[in-house]
């Protein structure tokens, strides 16, 4: 971080404080508090952390005014456009683009981790069918410290590597296996001569019986949506890795807490929740219905895939999502797609809405996304499942940062304490 030389004053009380101000290589300034408990006896108080910067990155930049998102300072629509997923991981991972031997070396290193150890197997078999597929995605991944520990010791910057490569690889195994779980299929094993988007379209969808030809439109789509849903910077998430491994807890524990909190309805979980309400909504004449629902206070109903704490203006991942909606229905000859059409009058509507407006609530990545997973063939329990595929080398790359970063903490917030004083104990008898 830039020193600059420009402080903050704060005075309450008797107490005048001058703090230091750091600037960012772009973005706002950020005013260093870490004193000032210690030095004002006072905590600061935010909620949500609506205001407040709790690392310092180099990973990701968003400004959300814009509507830009910057992965090593590339936007995101040109990684959509001319990079693919593993380009993009490396990317994340190391902070350059690789040159052509860096990236043949680190396809293979992946691929070379794609397989479970076979007692995960039995593993799964623990779980009910009808376990939703991001529960059975937080056990597996939680139980890999189980499984594989020669990569848990994370002082160790070997190790740390090695379970990054594992989590990157092993993920689309993981994933697909939970979605076979659930659909009583046989597990499909990792082909490593094919493509990682490609990969995981077979695990999902090939059975025994019969040859199963991935479909390159089909595996050019998933793989741009894994891109676009590589890292967001400090999201909930990203931010429940960062505080989990805080405590030196190991990576495949922490990145089992970022499933974990991924899986809610106003984060990750938004993907299912947006094509089930687009289908819940049917016919273009119920919008108005459920627009004027999402503005009503006393209805806790919100029209999801809209909406972002950092963007007031179009999520640029949005903006891709939807050409790419267009683009892969179109090449998969399915016309007139009720729900793409609901999809496209429902933004055009809140677009026009005041409401909307005035908030500035925009579709966000989990808008369009559902359309394309549902034509390519998924239920919508896979939703969350295939972001949380696609995050993991975001949070890996963010809890790699963290751990080398001399700075690094246990995160220990405070609080605002409203209970009860001090009292004392009453014999149950005199209650
Ligand atoms: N529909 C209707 N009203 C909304 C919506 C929405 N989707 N989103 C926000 N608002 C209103 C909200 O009621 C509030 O109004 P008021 O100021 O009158 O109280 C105002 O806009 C600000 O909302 P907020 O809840 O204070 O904003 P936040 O930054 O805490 O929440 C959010 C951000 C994404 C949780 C929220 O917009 C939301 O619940 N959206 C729907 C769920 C969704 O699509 N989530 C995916 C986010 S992007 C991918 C990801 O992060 O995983």
């Amino acid at each position: 971080m830039a020193e600059t030389g420009k402080t903050a004053k704060l005075s309450f009380g008797d107490k005048e404080l001058e703090l230091p101000i750091h600037s960012p290589t772009v973005g706002p300034d950020v005013i260093d508090i870490r004193k000032l408990y210690a030095q004002g006896d006072v905590f600061t108080y935010d909620p949500g952390f609506t205001s407040t910067a709790a690392c310092d990155s180099t990973i990701t930049f968003i400004d959300g005014d814009k509507g830009e998102l910057l992965h090593r300072g590339y936007p995101i629509d040109q990684l959509a456009e001319k990079s693919h997923f593993l380009e993009v991981c490396y990317l994340l991972l190391y902070g350059e683009l690789p040159s052509a031997s860096e990236l043949e070396d680190f396809e293979s290193r992946v691929t070379n981790h794609t397989m479970l150890h076979e007692q995960m197997v039995y593993f799964y078999r623990g779980f009910r069918r009808d376990a939703h597929p991001m529960a059975i995605m937080t056990g597996v991944v939680g139980a890999m410290s189980a499984f594989y520990h020669d990569s848990t010791d994370v002082s160790d910057p070997w190790q740390r590597e090695v379970a990054s490569i594992r989590l990157i690889a092993k993920m689309p195994t993981i994933a697909a296996w939970a979605y076979k779980f659930s659909i009583g299929q046989p597990f499909v094993y990792p082909r490593n001569d094919l493509d990682y988007a490609s990969n995981f379209l077979r695990m999902c969808f090939a059975v025994p019986a019969e040859e199963y030809e991935v479909n390159p439109i089909l595996a050019r789509a998933m793989d741009r949506i894994f891109t676009l849903h590589a890292d967001h910077e400090q999201n909930a998430s990203t931010s429940t890795v960062r505080l989990a491994s805080s405590s030196g807890a190991n990576p495949f524990a922490c990145i089992a807490a970022g499933i974990a909190c991924l899986w809610g309805p106003a984060h990750g979980g938004a993907n299912q929740a947006c094509l089930e309400m687009l289908r819940e909504i049917g016919t273009p004449d119920r919008i108005p219905e459920f627009i004027a629902r999402a503005k009503d206070k006393n209805d806790p109903f919100r029209l999801m895939g809209f909406g972002h704490r950092v963007y007031k203006n179009f999520d640029p991942r949005a903006k891709v999502m939807k050409q790419s909606a267009d683009e892969v229905l179109d090449l998969l000859g399915i016309e007139n797609n009720p729900t793409l059409q609901v999809a496209k009058e429902l933004e055009k509507m809140a677009l026009e809405d005041p409401y909307f407006a005035e908030k500035k609530l925009y579709p966000n990545v989990d808008f369009y996304s559902g359309i394309i997973l549902d034509a390519m063939g998924f239920p919508t329990s896979m939703f969350t499942p295939i972001f949380a595929l696609a995050r993991t080398v975001g949070w890996i790359s963010q809890w790699k940062e963290m751990i080398a970063d001399p700075q690094m903490k246990i995160g220990r917030p405070r609080q605002l304490y409203v209970g009860e004083t001090r009292r004392d104990y009453v014999d149950v008898e005199d209650r």
